[in-house]
């Protein structure tokens, strides 16, 4: 697909057919999150892939229990063939701006001015959503509410923080729409200045 039409196509996809995705796919959506730029080069991130009902129904079981699935207005979306965790690793910013290269060595997190282990992880997610859509899937970005169970159901480390999670099927039509679709993209001239901002 041309990539402005990748752009353009791009949005959360709620509903997946029960479906599994081939493997060929999964793959190439993996191996592109590993592109996304990361500041020093850390990639201080982790992902963990869930395929298949066993796998994506302990992430559903632990994450989304009953109720709150009862209240979500997409029951589709636990249709989605793969879960893609996207984990993000602090201490390996830290670590890496130890280093002689970067010279933090107190690892002082107050350096930063903004969480890059956070934004670097969020840019492998958008990775993961356009490869999602580029191979005519679709695709979901949502946050994780507990993690500490998703650590203890999934044996993920203390120093990983999931920052969401990638949800990617076939497109199941549904009679409910995103909410984003009555709100529309807010217009160029509100949200970018040029030469200055006033
Ligand atoms: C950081 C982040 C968190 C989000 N969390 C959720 C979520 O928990 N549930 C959900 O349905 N959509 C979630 N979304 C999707 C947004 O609702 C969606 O991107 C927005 O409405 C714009 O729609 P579009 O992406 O389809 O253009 C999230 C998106 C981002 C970037």
């Amino acid at each position: 697909m041309e990539f402005q039409e990748v752009v353009r196509k791009r949005k959360m996809v709620r509903s997946f057919q029960d479906r599994p995705l081939p493997k060929a796919v999964v793959d190439r959506i993996v191996a592109n999150v590993q592109r996304a730029p990361s500041a020093g080069f850390s990639q201080g991130w982790g992902f963990l892939v869930l395929e298949g009902k066993d796998e994506t129904a302990r992430y559903w079981d632990a994450l989304w229990p009953a109720n709150r699935r009862a209240d979500w207005g997409w029951p589709d979306l636990f249709n989605a063939p793969v879960l893609v965790i996207c984990l993000s690793n602090k201490m390996q910013y830290l670590r890496r701006y130890a280093e002689a290269d970067k010279g933090w060595a107190d690892m002082d997190e107050r350096r930063w001015p903004v969480p890059y282990w956070d934004i670097d992880t969020g840019m492998a997610a958008l990775l993961a959503l356009l490869t999602a859509v580029d191979a005519g899937l679709g695709a979901v970005f949502f946050g994780v509410p507990d993690q500490a169970r998703l650590r203890a159901t999934f044996g993920v480390p203390d120093e990983y923080t999931a920052i969401g999670v990638v949800a990617i099927g076939y497109p199941k039509p549904t009679d409910r729409p995103s909410p984003s679709l009555g709100r529309g993209h807010r217009a160029v001239a509100d949200v970018v200045r040029r030469g200055r901002w006033s």
